[in-house]
């Protein structure tokens, strides 16, 4: 693949960059997608299973679907887009990861600063005391387990509809977006706010942005160089030419 000069010369330029990314990232891990063709969401109903009324209506149905995809995750494995951008910890000063995932598998691939927007499947906590559950291996049972403190319900450690995000992560995924040199925006459909605030900060505060997506989204419009392809196989290229340019340098 041949990348324009602008992007290179960016590369070139950058210390801090900045991965946002969403769930077509791990696509090729086998995890589906929520929008698009095979999207989750043109199968489920939302409103019946991410969202916390649901929930305490039929805390079984929602806790046997993040069950079912607890499976899926633990089963899958980081792809080469994953890998890559952990691997580009080795070439810049600063590679922070901005996730709107909650599957784990960027820290699987190895990298270090994530910032978890929707939070974190493999975490658990109990709706009553608080206590929480951190083991990637809990709850493989069809009934959602009660907490052995209080015996109150424990539920999955991520954001559902009406839900605010985790402010303390958002507040430093923006700082982190405020800082960086270059920008990707990776595998997302980059609708969903205030998620989708963090290229867009990138953007006003200088940042190259760069999207990597198989399709136009709603913010191809804003990015300065956008890469239509599988993350799986353009994110692999790019830490290719990262290392070409600093072993040059
Ligand atoms: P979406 O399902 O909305 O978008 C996935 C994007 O990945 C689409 O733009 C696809 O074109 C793209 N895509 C698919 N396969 C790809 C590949 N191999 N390489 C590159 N791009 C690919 O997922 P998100 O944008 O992550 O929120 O969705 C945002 C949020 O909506 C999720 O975090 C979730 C959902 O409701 C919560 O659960 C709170």
């Amino acid at each position: 693949m041949k990348f324009k000069e602008e992007f290179i010369e960016k590369l070139k330029e950058a210390e801090s960059i900045l991965f946002f990314t969403g769930a077509g990232i791990s696509a090729e891990s086998g995890i589906s997608t929520f929008r698009g063709t095979n999207g989750l969401w043109n199968k489920l109903k939302p409103e019946e299973l991410a969202n916390f009324d649901a929930f305490l209506k039929n805390p079984d149905r929602v806790w046997e679907w993040y069950q079912y995809r607890r499976k899926i995750i633990k089963n899958s494995k980081p792809n080469p887009a994953h890998k890559s951008i952990a691997e580009m910890e080795k070439l810049f000063d600063e590679v922070v990861v901005v996730t709107q995932n909650i599957d784990n598998l960027h820290r699987r691939a190895g990298s270090t600063e994530i910032y978890e927007l929707h939070g974190n499947i493999e975490r658990n906590y109990c709706i009553k005391c608080g206590r929480r559950y951190d083991s990637p291996n809990f709850g493989f049972d069809d009934v959602a387990p009660k907490c052995s403190d209080c015996g109150g319900l424990i539920r999955p450690d991520v954001v559902w509809f009406g839900e605010t995000l985790p402010q303390d992560v958002f507040a430093s995924a923006e700082n982190a977006a405020a800082r960086c040199d270059i920008c990707f925006v990776v595998g997302t459909s980059a609708v969903v706010y205030p998620a989708a605030y963090i290229p867009i900060t990138a953007k006003n505060s200088g940042a190259y942005l760069v999207e990597v997506n198989i399709e136009t989204t709603e913010i191809s419009s804003s990015i300065h160089y956008s890469l239509l392809g599988k993350a799986g196989e353009i994110l692999p290229q790019i830490l290719k030419i990262v290392k070409s340019i600093k072993q040059k340098k």
